[in-house]
């Protein structure tokens, strides 16, 4: 704490938290994480139980109304989910204004924001029937907007949501049917990316989750702050380290595979190289990622059912792990796996391509977001975000005139 007045002769005291390492911005009841044990429970519940007992959709579910479905209320609430999967039609001009090799994250920001243009109602957030049908709205059509990034990205026609199948199901024949083959829908990768889609539902106050809650706090609307999220999540240091983590085991299996572990270890701890493990280290788990355990079995699983049980990159992962949980630089910063390294090898496997995984991340985490920023605005003590600064820069000074500049 800095008192500021010595400094600058302004009023009051001010935390200088540069990152917020110890900063809490708001109260919350969605999401506990205790990151010394690795521990992260959704609504109370442990990861370890909703990613082994429940669907996408139940989880969706516990996260906006604080308690898990019974039958009735989930095949409520997956009818009405079902029911707004379709985006507008005029959607697809806004996909055809973008290049075909933009990044699907910069067509996603585009696409999600534009959502704001055709859904007036929800623009009034003070009604919360609104805000519920935004909530719903963001949750059934990021799917959509996803795999029409896809199609657009690989010049196949877009694939209209079927609401006959799963969510998950759903996701996959939108991104995988063409017109001369329906995809066939094969439970075990569906339920894997239902997993995923679990694992990365929400993950209490993080960049992209502060990005939206900021943005809300102005009163913005619901597809505009989620938009903001997705942008933020974009960054390497956040929902990219998934596509990083993938092409760092790629060159190391290209330079040699597992013999060159020792060499690739040796650089990152030399710290003028500028390169890091990407998928290990997090800001709150100084423990193992609890979800990095549970996508190790999902990537078992899914390998194991397409036949890849000696997939060289996971292999590769695994022995990757085992010397860096062994050695010192690791160990002494209590640096573990994150989500993120195994995430890449299963989504690879489901067929998804590289520029997409930040995609499905951000189509899992708008949940959470909703979630929050739902917290946020129902929260009587809620206020614009508006953090202060520690000015730096010039005293008063006398605009010169342009002869005396240096
Ligand atoms: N590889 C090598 N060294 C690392 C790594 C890593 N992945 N992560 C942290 N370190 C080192 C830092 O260099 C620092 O070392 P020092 O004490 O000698 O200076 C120490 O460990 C502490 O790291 P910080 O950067 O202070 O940790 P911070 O909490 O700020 O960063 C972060 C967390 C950004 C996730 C970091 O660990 C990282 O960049 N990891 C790789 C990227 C990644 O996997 N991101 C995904 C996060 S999970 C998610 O978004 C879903």
């Amino acid at each position: 704490v800095i008192d500021i007045r010595k400094l600058y002769g302004a009023t009051g005291k001010f935390t200088y938290d540069p990152g917020f390492m110890s900063t809490a911005a708001c109260n919350s009841s969605i999401t506990y994480i205790d990151g010394d044990k690795g521990e992260l429970l959704y609504r109370g519940y442990p990861i370890e139980q909703l990613a082994v007992n429940c669907d996408f959709l139940e989880t969706c579910y516990l996260l906006l109304n604080g308690e898990l479905p019974n039958q009735a209320q989930k095949d409520e609430f997956v009818a009405t989910v079902t029911k707004h999967t379709m985006v507008h039609e005029q959607m697809q001009f806004f996909f055809r204004g973008f290049r075909r090799d933009a990044h699907p994250m910069a067509v996603l920001v585009g696409t999600v924001g534009a959502l704001s243009s055709f859904y007036h109602d929800s623009l009034d957030i003070s009604d919360k029937h609104h805000r519920d049908v935004s909530a719903i709205r963001l949750i059934a059509k990021l799917p959509t907007l996803v795999a029409m990034a896809y199609k657009y990205s690989i010049g196949q026609p877009f694939v209209y949501p079927r609401n006959d199948l799963s969510y998950s199901a759903n996701f996959m024949r939108m991104m995988f049917s063409n017109p001369c083959e329906d995809y066939k829908v094969n439970d075990v990768l569906v339920r894997a990316l239902d997993r995923i889609l679990i694992l990365h539902a929400d993950h209490e106050q993080n960049a992209s989750t502060s990005t939206v809650r900021l943005a809300g706090s102005s009163g913005a609307n619901p597809f505009a702050c989620i938009a903001a999220g997705i942008a933020c999540l974009w960054g390497p240091a956040h929902g990219g380290a998934n596509e990083a983590a993938l092409q760092m085991l790629e060159d190391i299996q290209k330079q040699g595979g597992v013999e060159r572990i020792g060499e690739f270890i040796a650089k990152v701890k030399d710290k003028n190289s500028g390169v890091k493990l990407m998928g290990f280290g997090h800001r709150v788990y100084k423990n193992y990622d609890p979800r990095a355990k549970l996508m190790r079995e999902t990537c078992y699983e899914v390998l194991n059912e397409l036949g890849l049980h000696d997939d060289p990159l996971f292999k590769l992962a695994m022995a990757l792990e085992k010397i860096a949980l062994e050695d010192e630089y690791f160990v002494s910063r209590k640096l573990y796996p994150n989500v993120d390294f195994y995430s890449g090898i299963v989504q690879r496997a489901l067929g998804i391509p590289v520029s997409l995984f930040t995609g499905i991340f951000a189509m899992a985490r708008t949940v959470g977001w909703i979630a929050q920023w739902n917290e946020m605005i129902s929260d009587p003590e809620q206020k614009i975000g508006r953090p202060r600064q520690l000015f730096v820069g010039s005293p008063t000074r006398e605009v010169p005139p342009m002869s005396k500049r240096g």
